[in-house]
C-alpha cells in the first residue's frame, strides 16, 4: 500500500466572483521513505499541493488517501491529530520563536505533547547534533545565519519522529551553497530514519540532486 495517494485531485480557490483552478487533475503517490522534490515556477501550485497532503487544506474534488484512509472522512480533530503526530513541517521563513534558544525551539513540539522537560531536552539535543549545531544550542535565532536557522527548523520538524516531512521551499531564503547543504542534511536524515520527505523548490539548480522529481506547471503535472 502507498503511504500517500492522490486521485484526480482538483483545488479551486474562490476570488470574489471568479474561481481559480490551482491544481488540475493530480494523481500521484508516495511510498514510505521516498525523497521527492516538487518543482515548478511561482504560482504553479506547489504550496497548494503540500498543504493538501499535509491536511492543512482540502481538495475541491478527488481523493487523498493516507495509509489507505480517505482524508475526506476524517474529522477536524482526526486531521489535527494526524498533523501533530505524523507530520513534520519545515517552512521557507523558518518560523522559529525569536525569544527561545535553538534547543528550546526544538523542544517545543515535544512539550506541547506533555513530554517531560528533561526528556524533551535530551531528544532536542540529539536532533541538534544531527544537523551539526550542538554547540549553538543556547543561541537565539537572531544570533544565527539563515542556514543555521533552517537547520534548527529541520531539527524541530524531526523531533517527534514524523512519518512524513513536508518542506515548502525550505531553501528559498538561502544562497546556493547553503541550500545544497540543507538538502544534503535532509537526505542524510531521510536515508537514516526512512521518513518520507516532500520538498518543494523553484530553484532549478537543486534538481540534479533529487532522485524523484514532480514537475508542476500552472496546476498541471508535467
Ligand atoms: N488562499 C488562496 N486564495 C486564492 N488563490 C490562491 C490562494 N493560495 C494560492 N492561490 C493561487 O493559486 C495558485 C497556486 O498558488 P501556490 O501558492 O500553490 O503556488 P506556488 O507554486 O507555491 O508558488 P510560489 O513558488 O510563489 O510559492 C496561484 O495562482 C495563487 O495565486
Ligand atoms: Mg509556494
Amino acid at each position: 500500500m502507498k503511504l500517500i495517494k492522490l486521485q484526480a485531485v482538483n483545488k479551486k480557490y474562490k476570488l470574489g466572483q471568479t474561481e481559480l483552478l490551482a491544481l488540475k487533475d493530480i494523481s500521484l503517490s508516495f511510498n514510505k521513505g521516498e525523497f521527492t522534490a516538487v518543482w515548478g515556477p511561482s504560482g504553479s501550485g506547489k504550496t497548494t499541493l503540500l498543504n493538501l497532503i499535509g491536511t492543512i487544506d482540502e481538495p475541491s474534488s478527488g481523493t487523498i488517501l493516507i495509509n489507505g484512509k480517505d482524508t475526506s472522512g476524517m474529522s477536524d480533530n482526526q486531521k489535527s491529530d494526524y498533523r501533530n503526530t505524523r507530520i513534520g513541517f519545515i517552512f521557507q521563513s523558518f518560523n522559529l520563536i525569536p525569544v527561545l534558544s535553538a534547543v528550546e525551539n526544538i523542544m517545543l513540539p515535544l512539550q506541547i505533547r506533555n513530554v517531560r522537560t528533561a526528556v524533551a531536552r535530551k531528544k532536542a539535543m540529539q536532533r541538534l547534533k544531527e544537523v551539526g549545531l550542538e554547540n549553538l544550542a543556547k543561541n537565539r535565532p537572531d544570533k544565527m545565519s539563515g542556514g543555521q536557522r533552517q537547520r534548527v527548523a529541520i531539527a524541530r520538524a524531526l523531533v517527534t519522529d514524523p512519518e512524513v516531512v513536508i518542506a515548502d521551499e525550505p531553501t528559498a531564503n538561502l544562497d546556493l551553497a547553503t541550500s545544497i547543504e540543507i538538502i544534503e542534511i535532509m537526505q542524510e536524515i531521510n536515508k537514516k530514519n526512512q521518513a518520507t520527505f516532500l520538498f518543494s523548490t523553484h530553484d532549478q539548480r537543486l534538481l540534479d540532486r533529487m532522485n524523484r522529481l514532480i514537475r508542476l506547471e500552472d496546476g498541471h503535472l508535467v
